[in-house]
């Protein structure tokens, strides 16, 4: 079997990712700099597979470390670049950081894609380059909005960045995954989101009250153009998230793509406000968040939600889990991390 590279593969989705492509029979070698996970990954990983992918520590904006992994391992076909930055307030204040590791990453990578046999990238984009969408659920072909952050701006400079490089030449190709919001964990919480520090996003900090952690949530605003007032987004369960990138590297490997640049949404489909995420979370688990309203979060989108389609048709990809089971999930992960002495 071919082996994969997968770029911030010790991260939140990149572990999924890594289990799925390990049960789908891929060799693995991850590059992390455990800016923003740890190396313990790497036994949850094990754990659930029973095979311990390769790991290097290292930094993908250094294109000696990247030339010497590409050295090591000559067998890599494919690249599942997850390695990036991305707390969208963090990269209002350092947006040097930002553009430097997000883009200088991409750079690199792609840079070494040709001569090394690479015949394919699958990138980690967002909902985010949609921005506030005119209409809903967004298709593919929704206008890209100005970006609200440099983080958001890394994404859609990166696939403007692709787009040019494969259309220049590159004899690679590439799948880009825009991903609405990752929530969930392994079903068999061996592995998960670990935010550091105070958690900006909704999951971990719901997951975090419900353990008693922080004193309640704060709901950002209750009037919104919604039919309850908060906010709407679209949860896609990491690990059918993961599962897409399998698929995506399959294609490219096996020369089925349709373009040399393709271009999908991963989400449910399904738009689920706030105060709903919340209840479904309490209904499933039977444990009380404590939640108050309080004032809306500057940026915030009011309501967005992915038309899956595209997703569905082409990647015969579709996202299973019952949100219920996707919190259950988030539960769980919470709960072991209160065993194991982390949280
Ligand atoms: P994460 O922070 O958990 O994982 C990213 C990993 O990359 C981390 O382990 C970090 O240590 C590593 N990393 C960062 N810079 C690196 C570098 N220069 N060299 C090597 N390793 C580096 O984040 P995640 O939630 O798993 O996100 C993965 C990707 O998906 C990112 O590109 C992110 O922007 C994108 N994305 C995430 C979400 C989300 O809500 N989680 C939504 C849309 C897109
Ligand atoms: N929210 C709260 N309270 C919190 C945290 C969040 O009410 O403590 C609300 C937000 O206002 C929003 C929803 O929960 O309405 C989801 O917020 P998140 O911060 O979890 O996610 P976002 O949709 O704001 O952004 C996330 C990632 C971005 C990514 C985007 C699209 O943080 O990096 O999804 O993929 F670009």
């Amino acid at each position: 079997m071919d082996r994969i590279l997968v770029t911030g593969g010790t991260g939140y989705i990149g572990s999924h990712t890594v289990v799925e492509l390990q049960q789908a029979g891929y060799k693995v070698v991850i590059i992390d700099n455990l800016s923003n996970s740890s190396r313990d990954v790497v036994d949850g990983i094990e754990r659930i597979t029973g095979v311990r992918p390769d790991f290097v520590e290292g930094d993908c904006t250094d294109m000696e470390t990247l030339i010497k992994l590409f050295a090591d391992y000559k067998d890599i076909k494919g690249i599942i670049n997850f390695a990036a930055s991305k707390a969208v307030g963090e990269s209002v204040s350092k947006p040097i950081l930002y553009y430097r590791n997000n883009l200088v990453t991409l750079l690199n990578l792609l840079e070494l894609m040709d001569s090394n046999g690479v015949k394919g990238m699958v990138f980690s984009s967002s909902c985010t380059v949609y921005g506030e969408p005119d209409e809903n659920p967004v298709t593919e072909k929704a206008p890209i909005k100005k970006a609200t952050s440099p983080y958001g701006n890394t994404k859609q400079i990166s696939e403007e960045i692709i787009s040019d490089v494969i259309n220049a030449g590159a004899s690679f190709k590439s799948v880009i995954l825009r991903y609405f919001n990752p929530v969930g964990a392994h079903p068999s919480a061996e592995i998960g989101e670990l935010p550091n520090g105070v958690p900006q996003n909704l999951i971990p900090y719901l997951t975090q009250t419900a353990i008693g952690i922080r004193n309640e949530l704060s709901v950002f605003g209750d009037d919104y153009d919604t039919p309850d007032g908060s906010c709407i987004r679209d949860y896609i369960n990491v690990v059918d998230l993961a599962k897409a990138h399998v698929i995506a590297v399959e294609r490219m490997l096996q020369d089925k793509s349709e373009n040399k640049i393709e271009i999908f949404n991963l989400g449910t489909g399904q738009g689920v406000s706030v105060l709903e995420l919340i209840n479904v979370f309490e209904e499933a688990t039977g444990v009380k968040v404590p939640h108050r309203i309080v004032g809306r979060r500057a940026g915030d989108i009011e309501k967005v939600w992915a038309d899956p389609l595209y997703a569905n048709e082409v990647l015969g990809w579709k996202a299973t889990s019952t949100l219920a089971d996707t919190m259950r999930s988030a539960w769980a992960w919470q709960k072991r991390l209160r065993e194991r002495g982390i949280m």
